[in-house]
C-alpha cells in the first residue's frame, strides 16, 4: 500500500481489540498506516525511536490509543508537531474515564485531539485522519463525502416497526 501516511501506536496488544477500528476505517478508505505496540513508560526509547523512523517515512499524523494512566498520546504530541489523535481505551476499574482524562487534560503548549472512549473513538480517530488528509487529496475527499451521504441515507430510509 505504500510508505505509511498514519502511524496507530497502542500501549498493549490488549488494546488492539479496539484499535483495530482505526486500522479497519483506514483500510476502507485505502489509506497506507503503520500499526505498532509500544508503551511510553514500558518501553520509552523504543518510543522516541519509533516516531523519528515513522516521522521519516513521512507519515503526516500519529493515532495514539491508551488506557489507565494514558500518557503515551501526550509524550508522543511532545516528541513531534505532527497532530497527534488520542484514544482512550476503556479500563478495568474505571471504565476508560481514567484514559479519557490522562489524555483530554494535556496542559497549554502540546495538544492532543481527544476523541470518545473506545471503539467511536478509534473509529472516528481515523475518520478525522482521513478528513485531514483529504484537504490535499481529492480522491479521499470524494470517498469521505460518499461514506457521509450513506450514512444520510441510511437515517432517511430508517423506518420504525409499527406498535
Ligand atoms: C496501558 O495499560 C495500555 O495502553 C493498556 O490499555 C493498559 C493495560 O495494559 P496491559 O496490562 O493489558 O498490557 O499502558
Amino acid at each position: 500500500m505504500g510508505a505509511p501516511l498514519v502511524s496507530i501506536v497502542m500501549g498493549s496488544s490488549s488494546d488492539w481489540e479496539i484499535m483495530q477500528q482505526a486500522a479497519r476505517q483506514l483500510q476502507d478508505f485505502g489509506v497506507a498506516y503503520d500499526a505498532r505496540v509500544i508503551s511510553a513508560h514500558r518501553s520509552p526509547d523504543l518510543l522516541f525511536d519509533y516516531i523519528k523512523e515513522m516521522t521519516a517515512q513521512g507519515v503526516r499524523c500519529f493515532i495514539a490509543g491508551a488506557g489507565g494512566a494514558a500518557h503515551l498520546a501526550g509524550v508522543i504530541a511532545g516528541k513531534t508537531t505532527l497532530p497527534v489523535l488520542g484514544v482512550p481505551i476503556p479500563s478495568k476499574y474505571l471504565k476508560g474515564m481514567d484514559s479519557l482524562l490522562s489524555i483530554v487534560q494535556m496542559p497549554k503548549g502540546i495538544p492532543v485531539a481527544t476523541f470518545a472512549i473506545g471503539e467511536a473513538g478509534a473509529a472516528n480517530a481515523a475518520l478525522f485522519a482521513v478528513s485531514m488528509l483529504a484537504l490535499n487529496d481529492e480522491l479521499l475527499a470524494q470517498k469521505l463525502a460518499i461514506y457521509r451521504k450513506k450514512q444520510s441515507e441510511a437515517i432517511a430510509a430508517t423506518t420504525l416497526p409499527a406498535l
